[in-house]
């Protein structure tokens, strides 16, 4: 296990997590990173660590460079373990170190691992000098955790980010442009609709707070590297950050006798004829976390449950649940489904996506199997229903 030299003197010495699918909840279906970076300068700093189980692999990496005992600092850009789990391995082994983390992550540590940490915090515009280089802090509170902050090596045009960019895959590539675009993006997207899309207003504040760096690489702590579609990159952070859709849909529903899913099809064809695209996300065979990447930038999102014991079926409400907690922002909802009596379903799904601000159209609720004339007048799109 090698590090791999990212600009002259700086390194990846992260864990390659291929096996990992679930990341409380998000299925990882690539796998995914924890990228930490060993910077060898006459301050040798050691930036983030690994989850506790990837310690060795990290270890073998930074042995691979130098000796570990010779680490000064460790910076902790933030505490979730993903990040931080290696951190009470690591001190055993490099003794003198000290551990550079925000006024959050000085709490959080503490909290986490107790009192026996040599701790130094840090604030926005605080620089720390390593020798030839130096890093500088800008605190990114809420990107995703109170503790976040990105740390910054001007000599290097280095971005040290963090959860920001980054994306769950496990890839022997390191670089942006060692992997497909399509891809890179896919979990990019992905990653921001899991994790980072709750916290647009704090991700627009971040990336004001370093638009005044220069920057040609960016090393975020999960996936690649961007080192070649930095623009790219950033644009789509700023569009995601502003709640910006496109003109398509995202119809999720579950189903029990097929006639949920009869409407569903309907309201695809209603859409199709319109010329808008459309995503059909039976909850049977999609996970909640890959229609959160469709939910990102879909402007029409379409709920769908029978009635089951006067409620939702249980898929629907974790589903609705999952995206409430998300809180995607300017979209239009409607909410579907059959049922056989109560037919309470259709109520409770409308009433969340109201709760999630969404502007609504008319419900549609059908009793027992939709037919022609349902069918036919849903694909129409009028408004007015039985
Ligand atoms: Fe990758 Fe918020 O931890």
């Amino acid at each position: 296990m090698k590090a791999v030299e990212i600009k002259k003197g700086v390194y990846w010495v992260g864990g390659i997590d291929w096996d990992l699918r679930n990341f409380h909840g998000y299925l990882t279906q690539r796998g995914s990173t924890y990228n930490a970076y060993l910077i060898i300068d006459e301050k040798i700093t050691l930036v983030d660590t690994v989850k506790y189980y990837m310690f060795d692999e990290m270890l073998e990496r930074i042995k691979s460079i130098v000796d570990p005992a010779k680490i000064d600092y460790i910076i902790s850009n933030h505490v979730e373990m993903d990040h931080s789990g290696g951190l009470p391995q690591i001190v055993k082994i490099a003794k003198n170190a000290q551990i550079i983390t925000s006024p959050n992550g000085e709490k959080g540590l503490k909290k986490h691992y107790g009192e026996g940490f040599n701790l130094k915090v840090v604030n926005t515009g605080d620089s720390l000098s390593l020798g030839k280089r130096s890093l500088q802090f800008v605190l990114t509170q809420m990107v995703h955790w109170p503790d976040s902050m990105v740390s910054y090596i001007p000599e290097e045009k280095l971005l040290l980010s963090n959860d920001a960019f980054g994306q769950h895959i496990a890839s022997s590539e390191r670089f942006d442009d060692e992997l497909g675009w399509d891809v890179i993006t896919e979990e990019a997207a992905k990653y921001y609709a899991n994790i980072v899309l709750p916290f647009g207003n704090q991700v627009k504040k971040a990336l004001e707070a370093v638009s005044g760096l220069e920057i040609d690489m960016i090393a975020p702590s999960h996936g690649l590297i961007w080192r070649k579609h930095l623009g790219e990159i950033i644009e789509l952070y700023k569009g995601w950050a502003d709640n910006k859709t496109e003109n398509k849909a995202v119809i999720v529903y579950d189903t029990m006798w097929k006639s949920t899913e009869k409407i569903a099809k309907a309201i695809q064809d209603g859409f199709e004829n319109k010329g808008i695209s459309v995503a059909m996300r039976n909850l049977q065979t999609h996970h909640i976390s890959d229609i959160m990447t469709d939910v990102l930038t879909a402007k029409y999102i379409c709920v769908g449950s029978p009635t089951l014991n006067n409620g939702m079926l249980p898929t629907v409400a974790a589903f609705l649940t999952y995206m409430k907690g998300l809180a995607p922002k300017k979209r239009v909802g409607l909410a579907f489904g059959s049922y056989g009596w109560g037919g309470q379903s259709v109520g409770q799904v409308e009433e969340i996506l109201k709760t999630c601000g969404f502007q609504t159209s008319e419900p549609i609720k059908l009793q027992y199997i939709p037919n022609e004339d349902d069918l036919n007048e849903i694909k129409g799109f009028r408004t007015q229903r039985k």
